[in-house]
């Protein structure tokens, strides 16, 4: 047989190794890691990175990776996987006596971590660890909003349309009508005047629309029940040009896509019910293909490194496209519908603990 005749023929081991090639990345058929997943947000805090700089300059964020942590596992039906008990005491000691929490222990009190430590505790269902300081909670709430109705989100006084977001949720949990501790008519003035013309939010009046900031300006609407304000028609368009041909969502016009987006963005979209305006298969493979497929979690594009944030939030993106057995996400809050459904029990059952406080 000369050479030419062999390449010909087909030797079946040859046919069987090409038969158990992996297929190519993108030919692969997507799925939701849910193993890995689980695995990576329950060894979140087993780091062995302990005298890394990050893990110090880092430390201000522990209770918004809590929120992201506890978030996602819930999502994927597994808060169970959660040391209730550690979480309940660490928040006690980010507790300041200003009224606020901290980022971490020993950290100045900042509106978003005393929202988030909120949202983690409802979660646990042990929202009255935070309900017995509650009129303190609301005085430093209070305490923050500037003149012109806007928020501070600390003492150091940084102001943009998130803090209005934190504020009148966090009063909402706490059982308050935000009309009765703020000027809940200067805070919607400010939140409005950060819309531009092109029907977007941006973080202060005057600058650039932002998907994030819709979020946090259409859910200051959401939560105080003010969705009437909005031109719904105008601000969904903007939304829905969110979407790349690549499936993902960015925040700004020209920017590339990223799966927080995916929150950010839709999250809007279903609270002003605009959320038919944009390719949803192309969403769900977009999400996916961000999953880390070796370590679990998600990156904030296909390829890029896995982080907490990312995971959670396109978890977030999944559960609202009702994708898998992911619980359903509510919109306005960024916790599971079933756990805002569960706020009112909770305020109850504070309640009896303190019965000094009347519940409306
Ligand atoms: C992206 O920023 C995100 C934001 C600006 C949103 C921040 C929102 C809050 C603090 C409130 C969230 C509350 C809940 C309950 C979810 P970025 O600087 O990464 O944006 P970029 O993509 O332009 O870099
Ligand atoms: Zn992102």
């Amino acid at each position: 047989m000369s050479m030419t005749e062999e390449q010909k023929v087909e030797k079946p081991e040859e046919k069987t190794e090409q038969a158990n090639q992996e297929p190519k990345k993108e030919e692969k058929e997507l799925k939701f890691y849910f193993e890995k997943h689980l695995n990576y947000l329950t060894n979140l805090d087993k780091t062995r990175d302990k005298y890394s700089i990050g893990f110090f300059t880092n430390e201000h964020l522990k209770v918004p990776a809590l929120f992201w942590g506890v978030g996602a596992l819930n999502l994927i039906n597994s808060i169970d996987k959660h040391d209730t008990e550690k979480t309940v005491k660490f928040l006690e000691e980010c507790y300041n006596s200003d009224g606020g929490y901290g980022g971490s222990i020993g950290q100045d009190s900042h509106i978003t971590s005393t929202h988030y430590a909120l949202l983690v505790l409802i979660q646990l269902n042990r929202l009255e660890s935070a309900l017995k300081n509650k009129e303190q909670i609301s005085n430093y709430i209070k305490s923050l909003q500037n003149k012109d109705g806007s928020f501070k989100g600390d003492i150091y006084a940084e102001t943009d349309s998130r803090f209005s977001y934190n504020a009148v949720s966090i009063l909402k949990i706490l059982g308050y009508n935000p009309e009765d501790i703020i000027d809940l008519k200067r805070a919607t003035e400010y939140v409005l005047s950060c819309q531009n013309f092109d029907g977007g939010f941006g973080s202060i009046p005057g600058a650039e629309s932002h998907g994030a900031y819709c979020f946090c300006c259409i859910g200051f609407l959401s939560v105080t029940g003010q969705l009437n304000l909005l031109d719904k028609v105008q601000t969904g368009k903007w939304l829905a040009e969110r979407q790349t041909h690549l499936g993902g969502f960015n925040g700004r016009p020209e920017k590339l896509p990223d799966v927080c987006y995916s929150w950010w963005v839709l999250s809007g979209m279903f609270m002003i019910g605009t959320e038919s305006f944009f390719d949803k298969d192309l969403l769900i493979k977009f999400i996916l293909e961000c999953q880390d497929d070796e370590l679990g979690g998600i990156g904030d594009r296909p390829g890029n490194c896995h982080d907490v944030f990312h995971t959670f939030f396109g978890f977030c993106g999944l559960s609202l496209l009702k994708y898998g057995n992911l619980k359903m996400i509510d919109p306005t809050y960024a916790i599971p519908k079933e756990d805002v459904d569960k706020l009112v029990d909770a305020l109850k059952k504070a309640y009896k603990m303190f019965e000094k406080w009347i519940i409306k």
